[in-house]
């Protein structure tokens, strides 16, 4: 069987760090690993769109961001399929007939949907179209036949739902379609990256997020004023690693030959975390040492993103020859759905010539 992968983000907002460590370094090591026979990063527009059906200039400004932070870390159109969700009408199909196989109730118990309406005060206004997007989400996977779904843990509860539903669809109607594996981040930095303040999660609404599209300057700042060891007073005073900004992402970041270029007195990460831990090391010196390490990251990505952005019209020309592709590949899963639920009259010769026999006097 083919190895296919497919995943995608809501374009809400600009990718920032905790996208790059939780997804995208990810997805482009998976995609010049060769080990994927085919490789699908959808931008969920209308998905997005569940929830923010009054903003869709929203959507739409964000849309293009998402796409130059793609192409900016390296996901390459001529080894990926970067398309746009609502320009692939088929997915909207294959979601209305896998809401026949759902129930309300099973929809209900999704912890992740469950969060989200809380998070959004939908308590007592869901729209319909926000309640049914795990199921939209199956039509994603299975239109593509995908093995493989690298994603975040909170999206663990859509693949096992969609697991669901392609079983269903092959016990009722034949085997049709393909049962997805989730692939999570391989560590729990990557899996929570902390925002600058070291509390939640990044995200756009807390502000605490570094964006891969900040400048050299902004990045400087916003790692200056992380959340460290509000107990380690001075250079002397013995510190905590554990909920240390910094520290967390020198785990998510570093490795050894950083230490060798630009913090020599240490082998590695260890090694400082002990000396900092007895005391004798600076927030100033780690946070250096962060800035650095970053901006070996990121100058790249912001390089490739300056050249994307001086030719805007040919990432809308990526963007729709994916989507032409995408399109392509869903319309055949949609032909053998079609055929599975024998609702193909018009391909069915079988059928006709035999209503015709059925009516002959
Ligand atoms: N729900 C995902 C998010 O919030 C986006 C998404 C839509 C997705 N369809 C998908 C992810 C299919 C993986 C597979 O980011």
């Amino acid at each position: 069987m083919e190895k296919i992968i497919l995943t995608g983000d809501r374009p809400t907002g600009k990718l920032h760090l905790g996208h790059y460590v939780g997804s995208l370094r990810r997805r482009v090591e998976l995609q010049n690993s060769g080990r994927f026979d085919k490789i699908f990063v959808m931008i969920a527009d209308a998905q997005a769109l569940t929830d923010n059906a009054d903003n869709p200039e929203k959507i739409r400004q964000n849309l293009i961001e998402v796409a130059l932070d793609y192409l900016s870390v390296g996901i390459d159109p001529a080894k990926t399929t970067i398309f746009i969700q609502s320009q692939v009408p088929e997915l909207c199909e294959l979601a209305f007939y896998y809401m026949n196989l759902v129930t309300v109730s099973r929809v209900q118990r999704n912890p992740t949907v469950k969060t989200e309406i809380k998070m959004r005060n939908f308590e007592q206004s869901i729209p319909v179209g926000f309640f049914c997007y795990p199921v939209s989400q199956a039509s994603d996977i299975t239109a593509f036949k995908a093995t493989t779904v690298p994603a975040g843990e909170d999206q663990a509860p859509m693949i096992e739902l969609t697991r669901e539903i392609v079983n269903r669809f092959n016990n009722i109607y034949g085997p049709t379609l393909v049962e997805p594996e989730i692939l999570l981040p391989d560590n729990a930095v990557c899996q929570r990256l902390p925002g600058t303040d070291g509390k939640a999660k990044m995200s756009k609404s807390l502000g605490n997020c570094i964006y891969l599209s900040d400048t050299p300057k902004e990045v400087k700042k916003k790692v200056n004023s992380m959340y460290t060891d509000p107990e380690h007073l001075t250079i002397d005073s013995p510190g905590h690693i554990e909920g240390n900004c910094p520290f967390i992402y020198l785990d998510a970041f570093s490795n050894d030959g950083h230490f060798a270029k630009y913090l020599p007195d240490y082998a590695n990460l260890q090694e400082l975390k002990d000396h900092y831990t007895r005391g004798g090391v600076g927030d100033g010196t780690v946070k250096k040492l962060l800035i650095n390490v970053l901006e070996e990251e990121l100058a790249p990505i912001r390089e490739r993103r300056r050249q994307y952005e001086q030719n805007i019209p040919a990432v809308y020309d990526i963007l729709r020859q994916g989507s032409e592709a995408a399109r392509a590949a869903a319309a055949a899963t949609l032909d053998e759905v079609r055929a599975a639920m024998r609702i193909n009259y018009f391909a069915d010769s079988d059928l006709i010539a035999s209503q015709a026999a059925r009516y002959r006097s």
